[in-house]
């Protein structure tokens, strides 16, 4: 049997513990599998009294990650701390530095620097493994990387946070309102320390941007996504979607267009009877649409310890097997840079509801404004008898034949001075799957 791999772990969190226990625990297992030992030589986290439920006695332990990524006995670099910048960003760059392989669950670091630390570690002869970055344990970013190679991918997409999921499906499921189901989200554990990150579509996003340079070998670009959260969904909307046939999901899509790469993160219509229509409560899912193996959905545990370990596991393996290809799929110097295709190009079919003041020329006025942006109706109605001194709004709902985000916006801004309408429109975009 070669040589033990020794691991410099540092971050003892939820994840960290379950990967220090699962190596203590599968020892034998996984010196089977790889054909060498793998141990914990080196630890770094804020308390050293904790019991984290594994033995650290043997453990050198560093109160700095970053002194255990330089000066650790250490042959791989093993970060769960997590946040993109600080001490995180320097402990990984010192290990690259030295020429260790580092793994990491850390979404924020790829999404922000994941280009310029692919550079550095190919500068040093090593590599970056991060599936446990994007959607848990889902095996996501290996079958973007390594299954998918051959293939021209032309969409990437997926429900990539738990805890919008289970607000929607709770909302949808129980006609629970949004902040009941967001705060079960957080006693249950689902939800980031500012829930906002979650419910604002940001998490998701920063999970949208690896997969998009994995899918289409193009640079990083967070800053290109098109994000707008869940916060604005309403009970309305959800009996709306069901009545329609559909569901309502926050979706992270990276689409190749004629324009170029389109990234949004969004809550979408999908078709009630799609596959990911069924992906419910906290569960995530990745869909991909390629040229050789057509459409595939993967679909599991997008969070929680165990899960979260063992993609953190399979990379730790992959060290000890010496199986490390290029951080982003490719060599950093072949990623196309990233070229960004606009939101208000976007085409698609788009759910308005509308609260309009039950007056003579209401509808006129609405069906002008969608005529006038070349947008044609394939339903429109009203939800329910309007109340008769005019004063009072009743909902109307419609849904839209394909046509372009820009001439969605401009209707609604139009139609919002005509003076027929009591609130703000709501608009939710339908994603078109097969
Ligand atoms: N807070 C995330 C989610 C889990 O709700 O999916 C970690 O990415």
């Amino acid at each position: 049997m070669k040589s033990e791999l020794r691991l410099g772990l540092a971050g003892l969190g939820t994840v960290g513990a379950n990967v220090a226990q699962l190596i203590e625990r599968k020892s034998e297992l996984l010196a089977e599998r790889v054909g060498r030992p793998i141990r914990v030589a080196g630890v770094s986290a804020r308390d050293r009294t904790k019991n984290r439920g594994f033995d650290a006695s043997g453990m050198a332990w560093f109160d700095d990650p970053v002194a255990l990524a330089r000066e650790g006995e250490i042959d791989a670099f093993v970060e769960l701390i997590g946040g993109s910048d600080g001490i995180v960003r320097e402990a990984v760059e010192a290990a690259l530095r030295r020429g260790l392989p580092v793994v990491t669950a850390n979404k924020a670091l790829l999404a922000h620097h994941g280009v310029a630390l692919a550079r550095l570690a190919a500068e040093n002869g090593t590599e970056i493994l991060f599936e446990a970055a994007v959607a848990g344990g889902i095996p996501a970013i290996k079958t973007m990387r390594e299954a998918l190679s051959g293939n021209d991918v032309s969409r990437v997409y997926g429900i990539l946070n738990g805890t919008c999921n289970y607000i929607l499906t709770r909302m949808e499921k129980e006609g629970l309102s949004f902040d009941a189901c967001l705060k079960d989200a957080q006693d249950l554990g689902y939800a980031e320390a500012d829930p906002t990150f979650d419910i604002g579509g940001y998490d998701a996003a920063h999970k949208l941007a690896i997969l998009t340079s994995l899918a289409f070998g193009c640079e990083i670009s967070l800053d290109s996504i098109f994000v707008e959260g869940i916060s604005k969904i309403s009970i309305d909307d959800i009996n709306a979607a069901s009545e329609l046939g559909y569901r309502i999901k926050l979706l992270a899509v990276g689409l190749k267009t004629d324009t170029g790469i389109e990234q949004r993160v969004h809550p979408a219509m999908i078709p009630a009877r799609s596959a990911l229509a069924q992906v419910d409560g906290v569960t995530n899912a990745v869909a991909v649409d390629s040229d050789l193996l057509g459409s595939i959905l993967l679909a599991g545990p997008g969070a929680g310890g165990p899960a979260t370990a063992s993609a953190v596991l399979s990379d730790i393996m992959d060290v000890a097997g010496g199986f490390v290809p290029p951080t982003l799929g490719i060599p950093p110097a072949r990623l196309q840079p990233y070229q960004r295709a606009r939101m208000r190009a976007h085409e698609g079919g788009y759910y308005i509801r509308l609260s309009v003041y039950d007056r003579v020329g209401a509808f006129a006025s609405i069906a002008n404004r969608m005529a006038e942006n070349g947008i044609s109706l394939e339903s429109i109605v009203q939800r329910k008898a309007a109340a008769k001194n005019g004063e009072e709004a009743a909902p109307v709902v419609m849904v839209t034949h394909e046509t372009t985000e820009a001439a969605i916006r401009k209707a609604l801004d139009a139609l919002s001075t005509d003076g027929h309408l009591k609130d703000e429109p709501q608009m939710i975009r339908i994603e078109d799957l097969d």
